[in-house]
Order: structure tokens, then sequence, then C-alpha cells
């Protein structure tokens, strides 16, 4: 097994297959606007998740539910417009997929005719096997998500880590090999415990994405505006930040405040 890196000019889901067979890591991060996309397709990232975490990020929601198909689309085809290299995945959001297979497919549908996605994403073990053999069945690529699955907090209750007890474990390892044979590409694994991760990843042949699952999967995933450091109040202890937006952005922008009043700003340099 080779573990070098090799130069996608636009990753598939293909290449994400191959990468998992030669053991390259998978590097995985949200967008959800132009601006942002555009540095991260530049930065090299390997799959941007248009997440419904827009919810929370974009718009304030505490939770996930609230996103429509309508505001997905709208940020995926922002998000489309700036990337040249990377897989662009969109979640399908809570609410335009659980009810049948039919209006699951519809809905994954207009995302891939209305943004230009090139991959969606949904939430779920066994219930939703029959489901993503339909979308893939239409030639739609589909990403799995379990372990903790936010559109579903409120049957948790908590955030907390998932599938520390035997029996949930067990249903979550047979929910990967059922994702696999439905026609899951790949699957995300949130905040799970390392060493199911683990297992996981060496039971299935498609490549795992984890957040929260530890070192031992195919990929990483994070959420970018938590890894830029602009939610200073979020630090759950899967979470690396690279930068610190959250002090560096209102820094900023106090100095322009201020020379804004001291009439600093314009000099003679910036003004025509
Ligand atoms: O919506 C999202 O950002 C996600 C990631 C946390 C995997 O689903």
């Amino acid at each position: 097994m080779s573990t070098a890196k090799k130069d996608y000019k636009k990753v598939t889901t293909n290449s994400l297959f191959e990468m998992k067979q030669r053991g390259e890591r998978i590097a995985m991060l949200t967008a959800y606007d132009y601006s942002l996309a555009k540095l991260v397709d530049k930065a090299g990232i390997d799959v941007i998740l248009v997440g419904d975490s827009a919810s929370n990020v974009m718009a304030g929601h505490e939770t996930t539910l609230p996103i429509t198909l309508d505001h997905m689309i709208y940020h995926a085809s922002s998000v489309i417009r700036a990337v040249d290299r990377a897989l662009v995945v969109v979640d399908l959001p809570f609410g335009s997929y659980q009810g049948n297979a039919k209006e699951a497919l519809s809905s994954a549908i207009r995302i891939m005719k209305e943004s230009g996605g090139h991959a969606v994403k949904l939430e779920g073990g066994k219930e939703v096997a029959s489901t993503i053999e339909r979308i893939v069945g239409s030639g739609i690529p589909v990403m799995g998500h379990l372990g903790l699955t936010p559109q579903s907090i409120y049957k948790f209750g908590t955030y907390a880590v998932r599938a520390k007890i035997e029996a949930e474990a067990e249903q979550l390892l047979a929910d990967a090999q059922m994702l696999e044979n439905a026609g899951c590409f790949a699957i995300v694994l949130e905040k799970i415990p390392a060493q199911l991760a683990k297992k996981v990843s060496e039971s299935i042949k498609i490549p795992t994405i984890g957040i929260g699952a530890g070192g031992d999967v195919d990929g990483q995933v994070l959420v970018l505006h938590d890894m830029l450091g602009m939610n200073t109040d979020f630090s759950p202890r899967f979470l690396r930040r690279y930068l610190d937006l959250g002090t560096q952005i209102p820094s900023a922008i106090e100095q322009y405040v201020g020379d804004v009043k001291s009439r600093d700003f314009p000099n003679e340099a910036e003004s025509y």
C-alpha cells in the first residue's frame, strides 16, 4: 500500500475510493458560501461538504432541523460556483428524505439539478437503506452519516458520544455494512469511540470520514467556522483550531471603527 499523495485535477467518488486503497487520508471541510469555498478549494481540500450545519453556522439556529431544501440549494450553488477541484457533497436537510424513497429521490434530484452539486449526504442506518438504493440507482452518489446524527437530536436528547454500549456499537457496524451494500460511496462517522470507528473502517471497502471518531478512519471532516476559531463558545475535545478568528475579526473591526472615528481612514493614498 502506497500512502503517496496523488494530485487529482478533479476529485471524484472514485478518487476517494483509491485514496482509501492507497492509505492516503481524505481531507474534508464544510463551506456554505462562494468566498470561503474558493479559498478552501484553492488550499487543496479533497471534499467540501455543504452541511446542514449551515443552519447553525450561517443562520444561527440551535439545531440543523430548520434549514430547508431551498436554503441548501442556495448555499450549494454558491459553493459550486467557487470550486474547481474538490468533490462537493450537499446535505439533504431534515424532512426532505425521511418520508419515503420517492420524496427523497426528488429532493436529491433538485439538489443535483439546481445547485450543480456532485453528491448528496443523508443521515441514518438501516431505516434509510432502501432510500439510498433508490437515489444511487438514479445515478446520484450518496454519502452516509452514522453515529451522532444531528437531525435526530431530539430523539437522542444530547450531543454526547454515541455507540458506547455494545448493542449500539454492533448496530452501527451492521448499519455501516448496510450502507455500503446500499451503494454509499463513503460514510461520515460522527462522535463515536475511536476503537469502534477503526473497526468500522476496517470492515468496509468504502472510505469512512470521521468527526470526533479518532485517527483510524480514512479521512477527517470539521466545520470550517469551528476550525477557523470563529465560534469561541464551541470547544468539543475533537476540535483543533487553526486560527483564532473569533478574536482576530472583532479586533480588526475595532481598529477600523477607531480609524473612521479618528478620521485616520481614509488617508490621502486611499483617496482619489
Ligand atoms: O452538517 C455538517 O456540517 C455535517 C458534518 C458535521 C459532518 O454533517
